[in-house]
């Protein structure tokens, strides 16, 4: 049993609540196998994938005490993640191995600037809220919640729980990121849990499918309506953000794109450097700047994650990061 001052110590101060899995990435591949035929990759890795996994990775690793809540089969992917994940840093007893089923899988034919990708993700998607404990809550700063269309099980809930953490909890903020529809139907019920978010990521596709417009101004615009801080990911070009009433555009440094190796977790990693700067209270511009710079350095290495390297060049050029806590 952990003592009340371990218990402070280690509880986390973000919670990500949504999708992990691993990514296999299948590297150097020149064309797209057909049926039937069998083509060689140069390499492969496997990593900690899935927005919330890569999330609550990079939070970790940049030093803000994070804790994960998702659904893993008892398997070996399964044991393999919860590995990587405390080697990250982060708090993953909440984790719910389900017994019957097996950990999600994304495999990644990786190419140039562009990749296939192939996913079973069926275990993380039965994860509901009546098994995620509101024990400590009080304890946690800010919440985030990842791939809103995955989550099938959550996805009628978020409201209500929003209003019950708010209940308990009165200064907790709410982070969403809704990735991509599977499904492409991009429903309107998601207006009914954005009135209750303070922070909404985004990348263009999904802005201009979400608020059905057909520019990422007015769809920036039209998000900001209900939500405070509207960032919409624009891959190479930066981003455009409407925040607390005023629009930003922030450009990418690097647009040559002479170190790209693979666009995995890009915008994870940007939402990462972005609660980062938001639960030390930094202004938008330095904010902005940090998390384009951590999303700029995940393209230079394969997958979301990355490597220790990635964290010591963030380290280097920003001294606001310090080394990680390990929980
Ligand atoms: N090719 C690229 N070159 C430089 N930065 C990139 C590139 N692709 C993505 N980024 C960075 O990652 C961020 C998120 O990427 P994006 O693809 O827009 O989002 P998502 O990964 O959520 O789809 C961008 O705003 C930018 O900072
Ligand atoms: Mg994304």
């Amino acid at each position: 049993m952990i003592t009340e001052k371990k218990d402070r110590q280690t509880f986390p101060e973000c919670l990500v609540i949504g999708d992990l899995n691993i990514d296999i990435i299948m590297c150097g591949l020149k064309v797209l196998p057909d049926l039937g035929t069998e083509i060689l990759a140069q390499n492969y890795n496997l990593v900690v994938g899935g927005s919330g996994g890569i999330f609550s990775s990079i939070l970790s690793s940049l030093g803000i005490r994070t804790g994960i809540i998702s659904k893993i089969g008892n398997d070996y992917f399964g044991h393999h993640l919860i590995e990587c994940l405390k080697k990250s840093g982060t708090y993953t007893d909440d984790i719910i191995i389900s017994k019957d089923s097996v950990t999600g899988l994304t495999i990644n034919l990786s190419y140039e600037q562009d990749k296939s990708q192939i996913t079973s993700i069926e275990t993380v998607k039965k994860l509901s809220f009546s098994e995620i404990s509101l024990k400590k809550i009080e304890q946690i700063k800010h919440i985030h919640f990842s791939s809103y269309y995955i989550m099938q099980n959550l996805k009628k809930d978020y409201a209500q729980f929003i209003k019950k953490i708010k209940s308990l909890s009165k200064n907790i903020t709410f982070s969403f990121d809704t990735n991509y529809d599977p499904e492409e139907k991009w429903d309107s019920e998601i207006f009914d849990i954005l009135p209750l978010v303070d922070i909404l990521f985004l990348n263009e596709n999904e802005a201009l499918n979400i608020s059905k417009q057909t520019d990422r101004k007015r769809a920036a615009y039209k998000l900001a309506e209900t939500v405070p801080k509207v960032i919409i990911k624009l891959g190479k070009e930066g981003q455009l953000a409407v925040i607390d009433g005023k629009e930003y555009r922030f450009r990418c440094n690097n647009t040559l794109n002479d170190n790209f190796i693979d666009g995995t977790g890009a915008g994870d990693n940007f939402d990462a450097g972005f609660i980062f700067c938001f639960l030390k209270d930094f202004p938008i511009e330095k904010t902005m700047e940090f998390a384009n710079y951590c999303a700029e350095k995940s393209i230079e290495y394969i997958g979301g994650v990355g490597e220790e390297s990635k964290f010591n060049d963030i380290r280097e050029k920003y001294d606001i990061v310090k080394q990680k806590e390990r929980l």
